[in-house]
């Protein structure tokens, strides 16, 4: 890309691969092919985008990165180690929520380390926190069927910060949102990824999500399903919302994806 003005962590060495993706292919029962020979590398504490159009296997993608689904073949490893489930270095946050119905908030939040065996009073406080975090303060007692959709997702997405994962997979976590909700999501999601230093691999269908969160976006194409492009937006960080979105690396970055993405569309 042509750069107007570089971001300073440009000069800085790349940073370590957290997730090593190898011949990751996967057939369905039934013969779906839904992925065909992915091969792709995850950086570490960056914010990565699976991007491309329904059906190309970006859930497929993330489930097996999860370990909640096996690769025909092909193999993942996180951190150098073989992935052959889940683990608690990853964390999901699910297209459509997950959420307890019959658990508040807090208990909602503090799940994961509840099954982790942490104690009450520790796993609330740090439940707390990340509630606080996704800006919920004071829907602790709340139950999922007395929120909004977008509340809920921060439900989800704070359950996957509270057990402290290294890597967090989230599948469309704002699809379910409108478009103020949605840019506010979009903001704060920003301002978490500078915060936390995890590495994030979140999968959207908008290009310009992606363009205005993503450090790299992995372009996938539709039958067969693999890896067309990978963009790394130059974009400066730390400046406002709107005048990233009038920047023209910006506006260049996603006009050149949309192109990228039509020569695979059916
Ligand atoms: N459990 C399943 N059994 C059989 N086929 C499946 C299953 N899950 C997904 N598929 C098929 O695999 C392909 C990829 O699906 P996947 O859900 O990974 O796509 P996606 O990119 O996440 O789509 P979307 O953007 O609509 O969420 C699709 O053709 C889908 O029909
Ligand atoms: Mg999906």
């Amino acid at each position: 890309m042509t750069a107007v003005a570089k971001p300073t962590f440009a000069a800085q060495p790349a940073p370590p691969t957290a997730v090593r993706i190898r011949e990751v292919t996967k057939i369905y029962p039934g013969g779906v092919e839904a992925l065909s020979g992915i091969d792709l590398d995850i950086p570490e504490g960056r914010l990565t985008t699976l991007l491309g159009p329904s059906g190309c296997g970006k859930t497929t993608l993330l489930k097996i990165i999860a370990g909640l689904l096996p690769a025909t073949s092909g193999t993942v490893e996180v951190d150098g180690a073989l992935v052959t489930g889940p683990g608690p270095e990853r964390a999901f946050v699910f297209q459509d929520f997950a959420l307890m119905p019959w658990a508040t908030v807090m208990r909602n939040v503090a799940f994961g380390l509840e099954l982790r065996g942490v104690a009450k009073s520790e796993r609330e406080a740090v439940a707390e926190k990340y509630i606080a975090a996704v800006g919920l303060k004071g829907f602790e007692t709340a139950y999922p069927h007395a929120l909004s959709g977008g509340m809920r997702q921060r439900v989800g997405l704070a359950r996957a910060l509270a057990v402290d994962a290294k890597v967090l997979l989230m599948d469309e976590p704002f699809s379910a949102v409108d478009e103020q909700t949605r840019r506010k999501f979009q903001e704060d999601m920003l301002d978490l990824v500078a915060r936390e230093r995890k590495t994030f691999v979140f999968v959207t269908h908008s290009i310009e999500e992606a363009v205005y969160l993503s450090d790299r976006i992995v372009l996938l194409a539709r039958r067969p399903s693999r890896v067309t492009t990978i963009v790394e937006p130059d974009i400066p960080r730390g400046a406002d919302a709107d005048s990233i979105r009038r920047d023209p690396v910006y506006l260049d970055t996603v006009e050149e994806i949309w192109r990228g993405l039509k020569q695979y569309l059916d």
